[in-house]
């Protein structure tokens, strides 16, 4: 048997994506997830099964106004709108199933309920039909203890709000086989979804978080008010405890589900007493806070810290779940500014030991790690790693920032291309980008600001950024970039440093970087000239426009070497590549290399946007210089000093500003 994909887009599907999928339940939750599907999935038909008529009501009109949100913002247009309402239909009868693919249930939190409706399940579904259940916490294994084919059956946990929020937790459990665990992640992936792998254990991975979080919060309330929990723990959450709890009504939540962990490992997760007489919480809402002096703010800071860090040693030291999704899970599901592991990292091993200790001293019974410090650390945060038949795969994952490059991102894909380029069983690399929509979406814009106004940390930070490009100068192993989606600004940047590219026919290139008022820095003004000149008049548009190139142009050109018409026919394309240019991995050009002039051209973007007419010139001037540069190395130092250049401009500082704020820059203002 294979091991699973890291990526779970690298599975190679044994079944088709659903085309009739049930949810039972018509609570909150239910609907919600059925119109994610409903609007992932175009030509899916979603049943949402209830026992009650009302509720069924309710949830259809839901759906329809969330698709008329979307096409009030603009995410969908009305025939599209039209098209998901009318996939998604009502009923209270469990025969309307008989033909389903997937049922999911997503009734009451009782196990004996979810019990009886998997057994009824049973007597109506085909064999092959999968049935996964939406519990926050109660195993997949008594769940389905009485399944006649629980082999197809486990629990698919989905967060608040299911139609936007991305994560969903995906249980292996010991009967679960490995196919359905596989494939679902495959289509949750495919979807949009961040499928997060956790063992069956009682809360799974992220509910231990926050259920336990949300416990202590409660057991604190004799030295602070919720407010000031909420204010103190807003350090770390967008939305404190309390708030979090009375938007999700979620007191009676926490009762069962810390009792349930009581139950199983220990009085230490006793339910605070007040969650049963409480129904709303007096508190401030997120981003506001209360006056607190300093050292009880210090302390209800540390405390909430503890409770987070003995659930994070607990989850990894009994694998609950992998590091790197526990950090993106709270960050995603849960919404934490940073994960617990981040926390630990920037805190250092005394503080955290300090937290970690002080705060076992005050919940007795609570976990401790059993391994030192520095072995929570020990992981990759931003990539995944796959290995296929020799060809390492790294997988780009932020799937927040559709998969934007930082340095330690670069970092992280150097530091697995160096482990691995040496070993004689791996024929080479494959660098993709998570999910089925973007390989990446440029450099992440968030460490833009701090760096903003100064040319030198500018230059600085794209050399950091280029160390991975520059190492792929060098190689001899072939590193083939995987197109599955957008490759834009810094992601193209990196994708042309690879040693050849295969892209989906639907993905696109595009250097938006004069948009926002700076410029590509680290190779995009140099490289392409060297290694396609005959496409340079092509390349001039993408700079001085932000032209998009689409992957079949590309592919014209030479840009893209090989076209694939889905992610599976991509990756096995690029394997097959990696494997063709064994021995023969290519050069770019060292030499000076003669480009058509740049003729003027009015400061326009493709997309009709008023460009800078001073990072215009800034651009045009390092293409010059960087193409009669007397080597590689020199002509890349002009793009990094540009991006310093453009990056001390009034109209970086409005372009990047406007972009944080959705709104076109002004760059007639800032010149
Ligand atoms: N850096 C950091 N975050 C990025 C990012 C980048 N380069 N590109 C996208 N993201 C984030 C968005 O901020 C958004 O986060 P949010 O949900 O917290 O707001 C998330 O990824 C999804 O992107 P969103 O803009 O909502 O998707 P969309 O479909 O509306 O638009 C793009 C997609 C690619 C057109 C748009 O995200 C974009 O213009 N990104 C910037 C591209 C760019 O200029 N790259 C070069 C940078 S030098």
């Amino acid at each position: 048997m294979h091991p699973p994909m890291q990526n779970p887009l690298l599975h190679t599907p044994t079944r088709a994506l659903p085309r009739h999928v049930a949810v039972i339940g018509a609570g909150t939750i239910g609907p919600d997830i059925g119109y994610y599907l409903a609007s992932a999935l175009p030509g899916l038909r979603l049943t949402l099964v209830d026992v009650a008529q009302a509720p069924l009501d309710k949830a259809l009109a839901r759906c329809r106004d969330y698709a008329a949100k979307a096409v009030a913002r603009g995410k969908m247009s009305e025939a599209q709108a039209g098209a998901v309402t009318s996939a998604i239909v009502a009923t209270q009868d469990y025969a309307a199933l008989a033909d389903c693919d997937w049922v999911i249930e997503a009734a009451t939190e009782n196990l004996a309920l979810k019990r009886r409706i998997f057994a009824q399940l049973e007597g109506i579904v085909a064999a092959q039909c999968l049935v996964t259940s939406n519990t926050s916490s109660l195993p997949a294994a008594r769940i389905f203890a009485d399944m006649q084919r629980p082999g197809r059956a486990t629990v698919t946990h989905f967060f608040a709000p299911a139609w936007r929020n991305p994560v969903v937790e995906v249980i292996d459990w010991e009967r679960c086989e490995r196919d359905v665990l596989a494939w679902l992640r495959w289509v949750f992936a495919m979807t949009g979804k961040v499928p997060l792998v956790t063992a069956d254990a009682v809360c799974f991975m992220l509910d231990r978080i926050f259920d336990n979080w949300c416990n202590d919060a409660a057991l604190l309330l004799g030295r602070a008010t919720a407010a000031e929990i909420d204010s103190a723990a807003g350090a770390y959450v967008h939305a404190g405890p309390f708030f979090v709890l009375n938007m999700a009504h979620g007191n009676p939540i926490i009762t069962e589900t810390n009792t349930l962990q009581a139950e199983e490992e220990g009085a230490h997760y006793t339910p605070a007493p007040i969650f049963r007489s409480v129904e709303q919480w007096l508190t401030v809402a997120p981003g506001k806070r209360v006056e607190l002096d300093a050292a009880t703010d210090a302390a209800l800071r540390e405390r909430m810290l503890g409770v987070l860090f003995a659930q994070s040693f607990d989850i990894l030291d009994r694998a609950i779940g992998a590091p790197a999704d526990l950090d993106l899970g709270c960050r995603l599901a849960l919404g934490f500014k940073r994960g617990p592991l981040e926390l630990m990292r920037e805190l250092g091993e005394s503080q955290t030991r300090r937290i970690a200790e002080r705060f076992a001293a005050d919940r007795p019974g609570m976990p401790l790690p059993q391994r030192p410090l520095a072995a929570y650390q020990e992981h990759l945060r931003h990539v995944l790693v796959d290995d296929i038949a020799g060809v390492k795969v790294v997988t780009l994952r932020r799937p927040e920032a559709l998969n934007a490059l930082h340095d330690e991102l670069t970092d992280e894909v150097l530091a697995v291309i160096r482990r691995f380029e040496n070993d004689p069983a791996v024929a080479g690399f494959v660098v993709t980008g998570y999910g089925a929509r973007a390989f990446c979406a440029g450099a992440d814009i968030g460490r833009f600001p701090s760096m903003l106004g100064d040319a030198a940390a500018s230059a600085q930070y794209s050399r950091d950024c280029s160390r991975l490009l520059v190492h792929l100068d060098a190689m001899s192993k072939p590193v083939v970039a995987a197109l599955n989606g957008m490759a834009l600004g810094g992601g193209l940047e990196l994708a042309m440093r690879c040693h050849a590219i295969v892209a989906l026919r639907r993905a696109y290139l595009q250097l938006p970087e004069i948009t926002l008022g700076i410029v590509p820095g680290i190779g995009a003004m140099v490289v392409p000239y060297r290694r396609w000149p005959a496409a340079a008049e092509t390349f001039h548009a993408m700079l001085r426009r932000a032209e998009r190139l689409g992957a079949e142009r590309a592919h014209e050109l030479g840009v893209v070497d090989e076209l694939a018409d889905d992610i599976g026919q991509l990756v096995q394309r690029a394997l097959a590549r990696v494997h063709a240019l064994q021995g023969r991995v290519g050069r770019i050009a060292e030499g000076p290399v003669a480009i058509p002039p740049l003729a003027a051209v009015e400061p326009l973007a493709a997309g009709g946007q008023t460009l800078s007419r001073e990072v215009l010139a800034i651009l045009e001037r390092a293409v010059r210089d960087a193409a009669a540069a007397p080597t590689l190395a020199a002509a890349l130092e002009v793009g990094y000093l540009a991006f310093g250049a453009s990056a001390c401009t009034a109209a970086a500082r409005e372009g990047i500003q406007a972009h944080r704020e959705g709104r076109q820059p002004d760059f007639a203002r800032t010149g």
